[in-house]
């Protein structure tokens, strides 16, 4: 009895503290806390039935190179496609919108898209550069690596190209297709599909058998009016441990150009044990050999570095030939993680070093993909992101400002309606596509609450307002951070809603983890 009193006064005293706790606010002292769960809420309006014209402006291309371009818009399909000046040498398929040919001689022109459906009609410019500039904007696509990793196959690459266009996700900019990690052989291995002679008598590089036919791959993949990346290692071996480039750097070049890929991830991966020292010369040489290999190839091939941003490679990358660089390690690398990542990687990484000094057209910064959707959890599964709601729009938004590669790496297959209005809102892609190219950066900090501002070619701004905290909080940002004055315009992006007039400053509340997106203009 004397034992069981001393036990529930025990837990009497116990229930009492814990209320104390609790009532004071210092319950998360002696808990572990646990985020909210916050509704999957859509901000972003779907897209009207009218015609509209969305993605870049504007596009380099190489005298004498396959052109391959899908006009983006969203409406009521049919449409019918016109372009207005188009240089000789390419085409419009007035059904598909899809762009052809090539141009033979170099030079910058200024032509216009017309798009009509049973509603109407629009119009918008389209700039052609035709010289020796790729990427101009930051690219647009998807990458296998975070859902599929080392298990992707033909048919997964497939279903990805289908799902762009019967998602719609074509219709707003998004281009590239890439397969990443794990398509050649990998010698060694256990699994009969994907072990192999690394390369067959010519010295021809051996695809595994979970890919039987590249070049009718790409071809599906370019017949939807998408594009078609690659991926491999200046090393012996891949991250993955396939097979890969060094010593027959040329070969597999024109073997990729052969097979019409348009776009190349170059891993440093096992390069790691190549390189003498962690010197700027020898953290260049393996990319500036492979970017002076596909200058020389008949076929324009994006060339992205991935490097995990080793020497500060924002402040060369452009120069080695990079069309985009990694600045930072795996977002994705832990899947737990990836909160963390985003918030370290995307926001501190980028501001230490001010990042925005060095990206612009023809070379971006690459925080990594669009980590939203169905991703693998690295133990066999594919899972919803660990990522909240405002996580997502705030990586959507952060990426748009820093003027960042818009790759998704999510599940195309399983694109929720959430997922989709995160990847698809044409004010925020117009963000990142702004043709000025001037990637945005930090202006304001006052603890976990952030401004971020990038300048765009209308002359307006687009600012950030983050909540990096674990409580909702409000966020101002002020004309005098902006560099503003007047009386200005602001627009909700998320929400596409004009806010009104504000003078000084605007005002908004912010969730945990969350952002407001707006535009600021006369
Ligand atoms: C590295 C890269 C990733 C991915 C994997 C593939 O980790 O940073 O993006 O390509 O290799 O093995």
């Amino acid at each position: 009895m004397a034992i069981k009193h001393k036990t529930s006064s025990l837990l009497a005293s116990l229930v009492a503290i814990l209320l104390i706790a609790f009532c004071t606010g210092n319950i998360k002292n002696i808990t572990a806390w646990t985020p909210p769960v916050e509704p999957a809420i859509i901000l972003t309006p779907k897209p009207g039935p009218k015609p509209r014209i969305n993605g870049t402006k504007i596009f380099g291309v190489r005298p004498g190179c396959p052109f391959l371009f899908k006009i983006p818009a969203t409406g009521n399909k049919p449409m019918k496609y016109e372009v207005l000046n188009l240089p000789a040498g390419i085409k419009v398929d007035p059904a598909t919108g899809v762009i052809s040919g090539s141009i033979g001689q170099p030079g910058e022109f200024l032509t216009t898209f017309r798009v009509s459906n049973d509603l109407g009609t629009t119009e918008r410019t389209f700039k052609i550069v035709c010289g020796n500039s790729l990427g101009l904007t930051p690219q647009m696509g998807w990458n296998s690596w975070y859902v599929w990793e080392n298990h992707v196959t033909d048919k997964i690459m497939r279903a990805a190209a289908d799902a762009m266009v019967t998602t719609g996700m074509i219709d707003h900019g998004y281009m590239y297709v890439n397969i990443d990690d794990c398509w050649s052989v990998k010698p060694g291995s256990k699994d009969p599909e994907l072990n192999g002679q690394p390369r067959n008598s010519a010295g021809n590089i051996n695809i595994n058998k979970r890919f039987p036919d590249m070049k009718a791959m790409t071809d599906y993949i370019h017949s939807k009016g998408l594009k078609a990346g690659t991926y491999t290692s200046p090393g012996p071996f891949t991250c993955a441990g396939h097979v890969s480039a060094l010593g027959y750097e040329e070969q597999d070049v024109k073997q990729y150009v052969s097979w019409g890929f348009d776009f190349l991830k170059y891993d440093w991966c096992s390069y790691g044990q190549i390189a003498k020292d962690q010197s700027l010369a020898e953290l260049q040489k393996p990319y500036i050999l492979i970017s002076s290999i596909l200058r020389k190839q008949p076929r324009d091939i994006i060339l992205n570095l991935c490097q995990y941003g080793m020497g500060k490679v924002w402040k060369w990358g452009k120069q080695v030939g990079g069309n985009s660089w990694r600045t930072a390690g795996d977002l994705g690398g832990s899947f737990e993680g990836i909160g963390t990542a985003l918030f370290r990687d995307g926001f501190d990484v980028y501001s230490t070093d001010s990042l925005h000094l060095y990206g612009g057209p023809g070379g971006w910064n690459d925080p990594d993909y669009l980590l939203f959707g169905y991703l693998s959890n690295w133990q066999g599964q594919t899972v919803p992101t660990p990522l909240t709601p405002n996580e997502q729009y705030t990586q959507m938004s952060l990426w748009a400002i820093v003027a960042a590669p818009l790759i998704f790496s999510g599940d195309m297959t399983r694109l929720d309606e959430f997922t989709l209005n995160v990847l698809t809102n044409d004010e925020i892609i117009e963000i990142d596509q702004d043709p000025l190219g001037k990637p945005g950066y930090r202006v304001a900090k006052k603890g976990d609450l952030e401004v971020w501002k990038r300048e765009l070619e209308d002359g307006s701004l687009a600012v950030g307002l983050f909540n990096r905290g674990e409580e909702p909080a409000l966020v101002t940002a002020s004309w005098s951070d902006l560099g503003l004055s007047g009386k200005l315009r602001v627009r909700d992006l998320w929400r596409q809603k004009d806010l009104g007039k504000y003078t000084i400053q605007y005002t908004e509340h912010v969730g945990r983890h969350g952002v407001v997106m707006v535009k600021i203009s006369k």
